[in-house]
């Protein structure tokens, strides 16, 4: 990159041309996840710019998911975003195996629950009815990427309480062991800001951007729902994908 890659005189704020710039390189793999970006002074510098502009840039770049700062240290390449297709009906193991990652779990509890209102609504039971609750942090590669929060009919799938769900996957296990194919779900996304909790199973500061997406999966009758899950996704390693057609 040159001092002359930014044209002062354009409309184009300096802070977003350098910030622009940097993405370029980030994607195009100029740059390396993990490698040093230059500091606020460096830009300052190399650019004739102001340490507000260049600081603004760097934090742009960690806010839309390109860097991250270490504390006392400087801000490093992130790792790229993983791209979650939002049309297929997949299970985290089978979306990770995909992309040739490892996955895994750490069970943070699985237990039998008697549903309460909301949970009988979402699930079409009756109230008190038995109810399967999992929830695991995912990992990719070792990596804690999301928290998962499951809760089953527990009619359709007896003993499944019994399960080690840290090596195994939810989906698999609903389909080999108990011959329930899931037909579709309907899901919606909110952006959130990770509490202490997350935080801290995820191993990010608190207050970080999360994608938190609930959704309702059908059994193959297209009708009755099956599971009722809530999953918390780290926002900066994470993108949402959709195709639309007209
Ligand atoms: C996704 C869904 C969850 C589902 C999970 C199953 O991440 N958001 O609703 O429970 O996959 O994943 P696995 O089959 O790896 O246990």
């Amino acid at each position: 990159m040159k001092a002359s890659d930014v044209d002062k005189n354009s409309p184009v704020p300096i802070y977003y041309q350098i910030k622009e710039l940097f993405k370029e390189r980030i994607e195009g793999g100029d740059l390396e996840p993990h490698q040093r970006l230059p500091s606020e002074r460096d830009l300052e510098k190399k650019y004739g710019i102001s340490r507000m502009t260049a600081r603004r840039a760097l934090t742009e770049l960690e806010s839309e998911g390109y860097a991250y700062r270490e504390q006392g240290k400087g801000s490093y390449v992130a790792e790229p975003k993983l791209r979650q297709a939002l049309l297929e009906l997949t299970g985290f193991t089978e979306d990770m195996k995909k992309r040739r990652m490892s996955p895994g779990a750490r069970v943070i509890e699985q237990k039998l629950v008697d549903s309460d209102q909301e949970l009988a609504a979402k699930l079409e039971v009756e109230v008190e009815s038995k109810i399967f609750v999992l929830q695991r942090i995912r990992l990719a590669e070792g990596e804690p990427l999301a928290i998962e929060t499951s809760h089953l009919r527990h009619e359709e799938c007896e003993g499944i309480e019994e399960y080690d769900f840290e090596d195994r996957s939810l989906y698999d296990t609903l389909k080999n062991d108990f011959d329930i194919s899931l037909s579709w779900a309907e899901q919606s996304v909110e952006a959130t800001l990770a509490d202490e909790f997350e935080a801290e199973n995820l191993e990010i500061d608190k207050g970080t951007p999360m994608l938190m997406t609930e959704r309702t999966t059908y059994l193959g009758d297209e009708e009755t729902p099956i599971e009722y899950a809530r999953s918390i996704y780290r926002g900066d390693r994470y993108k949402l994908f959709v195709e639309l057609r007209s």
